[in-house]
């Protein structure tokens, strides 16, 4: 774990025009921008967190931690617990640079890309892969279906899987307990283009492989991503799916009849299903996408 560890728990201002910290993630869109959790639901900030303020007019008092922050060679990476000024929940949230990864406020459409996925799937034992670890809801999901004999999970950056290994996220000790569970650092798109997603056994074959780690097929962390999502990039994703295998894909945007048509032209069974969720921040409806394709 570097940087930042374990600031104290403080009393901070909630105020939505947050000074930010200064960052160097090239590959991050920058502040402004349509980000991830922007779309995924950014929560107002905490505008200070060094020392203790009394909650002043207009202002919510929140607790906020710090729990890891980390330079990764795609910006910087930072692990917070807060307090939900308004439930009082205990929320887990992953920065990177400016962009809000993930927060454990908003996991339901992560879950039903798992149960979606392997709902495809007809009995027998599955070996699955996840792209993107994050918080892990899509991990557990997965290894909640007792057909799974294993489970490979691809992320890219370190201190994400160390903040599971040292049980600092809520998921950490039930997917480093479980022992079908392996958490693999390494580029999920490099690794599509090459052996695939499990080292130890090049070549492998899954039935299902389901990803998490773009906005959306359209909306990436990374340009260079992109011509995974095309036709060639597909076919290649697919020749680690085993036949009658599932890939699923999250995205935070509706459904895009391009990214469908690309899927149509490698897979069967084409869909893109809407995940419905209350988004009390906003005080209405979100909705996210599952796509979801079958290898014939
Ligand atoms: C939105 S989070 C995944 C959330 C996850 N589904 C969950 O339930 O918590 C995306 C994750 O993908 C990781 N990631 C980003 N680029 C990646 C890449 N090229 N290969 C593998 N993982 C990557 C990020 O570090 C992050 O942990």
């Amino acid at each position: 774990m570097n940087g930042v560890v374990g600031r104290n728990v403080v009393l901070a201002r909630v105020d939505s025009a947050t000074p930010r910290r200064g960052r160097d993630g090239a590959r991050v869109k920058p502040a402004g921008t349509a980000g991830h959790f922007q779309n995924r639901h950014a929560p107002p900030e905490p505008r200070d967190i060094t020392k203790r303020a009394a909650p002043q007019k207009g202002t919510v008092a929140a607790t906020f931690e710090e729990l890891d922050w980390s330079r990764t060679p795609i910006g910087e990476v930072s692990l917070r617990r807060r307090q939900d000024p308004v439930t009082r929940e205990i929320l887990f949230e992953v920065k990177l640079g400016d962009e809000f990864l993930m927060s454990s406020a908003f996991t339901v459409a992560e879950i039903e890309l798992a149960r979606i996925a392997l709902g495809r799937l007809p009995g027998g034992t599955l070996d699955v892969a996840v792209g993107g670890l994050g918080l892990g809801y899509t991990a557990q999901r997965v290894l909640a279906d007792a057909r799974v004999r294993e489970l490979v999970v691809v992320e890219l950056l370190r201190p994400v899987i160390s903040w599971h290994r040292q049980g600092l996220v809520p998921v950490g000790p039930t997917l480093t307990a479980d022992a079908r569970c392996r958490l693999i650092q390494g580029d999920f798109f490099e690794m599509s283009d090459g052996e695939g997603f499990d080292p130890e056994y090049p070549s492998r074959l899954f039935d299902a492989v389901i990803l998490d780690i773009d906005h959306s097929p359209k909306h990436l962390l990374a340009d260079e991503s992109a011509k995974f999502y095309g036709p060639l990039g597909t076919r290649q994703l697919a020749s680690h799916i085993a036949e009658g295998g599932v890939y699923a894909v999250w995205s935070n945007d509706p459904p895009e009849q391009a990214y469908l048509d690309v899927l149509a032209e490698v897979f069967v069974d084409v869909a893109a299903d809407a995940v419905h969720f209350p988004n009390p921040l906003q005080g209405r409806e979100a909705t996210n996408t599952v796509y979801v394709a079958t290898k014939a």
